[in-house]
């Protein structure tokens, strides 16, 4: 599934004195099974264009073009639909349900889905394993390390087969094991299930495995690079 953005202009409290253009004429197009960090200064636009990729924020105007759909013009009750059956999210600050177990904050996303309870549990139960947490799946949140919660939130977002996962900013919280050990269970399932994963960073550790880096500079690209090209660059 290949994302293509056309021209996407954001631009927050248009008509005000000072109306911030977030994101400025952005042309950009990222193919199934990509693995794209993401980079910029605080302000660059990093998190609004994630938002503006998942459906979570509406452009001020371009193309977001899913699968020969502009999801732009979707109405609210077809985004909401095509958000849970296509994108998973992970964000900085975890954002799990702290009254639900970690097996059930995996489970609830394929309920919404309408996916039989057997089902849910089972798959739910594959991924706390891929992710390591087989031992904690009946603790809550509150009760876990960052690093754990993290990839209970990286479980959640996987559990309904999403074509493509966000993650803004996946490591901000997290020591550099637990980074670590992050990144290898996000390379394998982009490897093994060909998710696409697009994710904002300022971590040097996490834009070195990137495959493809993309730089936003005052919302705009800066550039776009190929790892390998990037440490060719690096070196000069
Ligand atoms: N809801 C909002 N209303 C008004 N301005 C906003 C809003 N959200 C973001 N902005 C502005 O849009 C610009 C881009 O913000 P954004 O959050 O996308 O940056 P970022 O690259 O994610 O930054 P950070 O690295 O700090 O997370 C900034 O100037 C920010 O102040
Ligand atoms: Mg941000």
């Amino acid at each position: 599934m290949t994302i293509e953005i056309k021209q996407l202009n954001k631009t927050y409290n248009p008509d005000s004195e000072y109306p911030v253009h977030a994101v400025q004429d952005l042309t950009l197009t990222i193919e199934q099974g990509e693995f794209v960090a993401i980079m910029g200064p605080s302000g660059s636009g990093k998190t609004t264009i994630l938002n503006m990729l998942g459906g979570i924020d509406t452009p001020t105007s371009g193309e977001v073009w899913i699968e020969g759909k502009d999801i732009c013009q979707l109405s609210e009750k077809q985004l909401i639909a095509f958000r849970r059956d296509n994108i998973g999210f992970i964000f900085q600050d975890y954002s799990l349900l702290p009254v639900l177990t970690a097996q059930e904050n995996v489970e609830f996303v394929m309920q919404l889905q309408g996916r039989s309870e057997a089902e849910c549990q089972q798959r739910a139960g594959e991924l706390l394993e891929q992710v390591g947490l087989t031992q904690q799946k009946d603790k809550r949140p509150p009760k876990m390390s960052g690093g754990q919660q993290q990839r209970v939130a990286v479980a959640r977002a996987l559990a309904p087969r999403p074509r493509f996962v966000m993650a803004d900013e996946p490591t901000a919280n997290l020591d550099a094991k637990s980074t670590a050990e992050l990144l290898d269970i996000m390379q394998h399932l982009n490897e093994v299930e060909g998710t696409t994963f697009i994710f904002s960073t300022h971590d040097p550790r996490v834009i070195k495995r990137a495959k493809r880096v993309i730089v936003f500079e005052d919302g705009k690209l800066a550039s776009d690079m190929l790892q390998s090209e990037l440490a060719t660059e690096l070196e000069h």
